[in-house]
């Protein structure tokens, strides 16, 4: 899924042999306030390169220009900006960055000699470049519409170095059982049609959850998950990895993602993938709507996301006479392993971010009514399972953790009332877990 002409708020142009750096940089610091820029190769698409940025360069708002001296004597460049002149009196703002201090060509400077200057010397880069998303923005005007990253948000690679790692990925195969259960007939959905299909599973853990669902289909071509945590990488590749189904380390919150997204692409022979497959990792993200924009940009045309995330808005345990339900969730969300607990309710406001429209929810709360026993056990060690993990966590960092250390006395003596409880036949939870699809 290409972005649409109408998302374009700003066109980069620049001499791909000397100023890719500074495109990526300007693209990215503009991207980050949420500012949609076109720029190529990234954008470019499959079709022919110049109507592609013909149209590009007739839909923005802004054209920013990398100036240096390459870039003024090129013929690709000089093209786009005499294009983006045309458009000038209906409104288009062109700027030129210039950096280097170049030497600019007579037919350069006919054009922008009347612009808005930037003049960039590299070695203060950063603050030219705060300085031209300050112009940009006061151009295109406010993102209201669009999700901010909310300032409770927090960066977290939830695993990190815990000493617990083998445990939690064995307790995250009880969660994708569990997860799988409600989310197999979504996969059969997308897929009931589709000859051959490639999937992408972004925050793959243990790689569980997507190898043992929608991939073990026949018509499956291949599955990349990514994953920031090494081990995770290392361990899924041994358990599930083939020729289909492959892991690759990236943090998909870094500049390299997106590259090494695409390196992993071609290597594998995947032009687009038909399904992304994002579980339980939002939570976990500063800035989730900018991650979805990459992947975006990897999606085929008609391909889906498929979303499950945390909300414990819509997590219930009943009846919880002695509090111990309570107690125990209050447990599982105030660490820091555990995100942010209110990820799900933003999926679709993130989705809308990324400017997704087309967005359906599945499922609010996953319940243990009416579901075979097996699945019930699942979710008691989904939920359960994890209270030992992050107190292992939390007493790793800090032993002297004294909120860690109460938790882990109140877990030992609860423990065995907590499982008796939730097998009672008169007991019902309610997991707070929500699942959208996306076009
Ligand atoms: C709760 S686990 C979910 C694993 C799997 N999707 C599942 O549903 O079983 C969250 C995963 O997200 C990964 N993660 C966290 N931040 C990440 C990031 N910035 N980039 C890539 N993966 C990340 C963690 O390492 C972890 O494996």
């Amino acid at each position: 899924m290409h972005m649409s002409m109408n998302d374009i708020d700003v066109f980069i142009s620049y001499k791909h042999e000397t100023s890719k750096p500074v495109a990526d940089a300007v693209c990215h610091a503009l991207e980050d306030k949420r500012i949609r820029c076109w720029y190529a190769p990234r954008d470019a698409g499959t079709g022919p390169y110049a109507r592609a940025i013909t149209n590009a360069i007739n839909s923005c708002k802004v054209f920013v220009v990398i100036l240096n001296t390459e870039a003024s004597d090129s013929h690709h460049v000089l093209n786009e900006v005499e294009k983006a002149y045309k458009r000038v009196d209906n409104g288009l703002v062109i700027i030129p960055f210039k950096v280097d201090s170049p030497k600019v060509s007579d037919e350069m400077e006919y054009y922008i000699n009347r612009m808005n200057w930037i003049d960039a010397m590299t070695s203060d880069l950063e603050r030219f470049i705060g300085e031209l998303v300050t112009k940009v923005e006061n151009i295109v005007g406010p993102t209201s519409q669009k999700a901010k990253a909310s300032s409770e948000r927090r960066k977290n690679d939830f695993l990190g170095d815990t000493p617990s790692i083998e445990k939690e990925l064995s307790r995250s195969m009880a969660q994708a059982r569990f997860v799988n259960f409600y989310l197999d007939r979504i996969y059969e959905n997308i897929t009931k049609d589709l000859k051959s299909f490639n999937v992408l599973d972004v925050g793959s853990g243990g790689g569980h959850q997507i190898s043992t669902s929608v991939v073990i289909r026949p018509e499956l071509n291949k599955v990349i998950g990514m994953d920031i945590n090494e081990e995770a990488i290392k361990l899924s590749n041994e358990k599930y990895g083939s020729d289909k189904i492959k892991f690759y380390c990236s943090d998909c919150e870094s500049r390299e993602f997106e590259d090494k997204l695409l390196e992993v692409m071609k290597e594998n022979d995947i032009c687009s993938f038909d399904i992304i497959n994002i579980s339980f990792l939002l939570l976990f993200l500063k800035d989730p709507s900018k991650v979805i924009m990459v992947l975006k940009r990897v999606l085929s045309e008609n391909g889906c996301l498929i979303i499950a995330d945390i909300d414990d808005g819509f997590l219930i345990a009943y009846p919880d006479n002695n509090l111990i339900f309570e107690e125990a969730f209050d447990i599982l969300s105030k660490y820091n392993t555990s995100g942010y607990r209110k990820s799900g309710r933003e999926i679709y406001y993130t989705l809308k971010g990324a400017d997704i429209n087309d967005i359906s929810l599945k499922h609010t709360g996953l319940s243990t009514i009416g579901v075979p026993i097996e699945v019930k056990k699942d979710l008691f060690q989904t939920y359960f399972g994890l209270i030992p993990i992050v107190l292992e966590e939390a007493l790793s960092i800090d032993d002297n953790n004294p909120y860690a250390i109460t938790d882990t006395e109140w877990y030992c003596k609860n423990k065995k009332n907590i499982e008796d409880e939730f097998y009672g036949k008169e007991f019902m939870m309610i997991a707070g877990i929500i699942v959208y699809v996306a076009k």
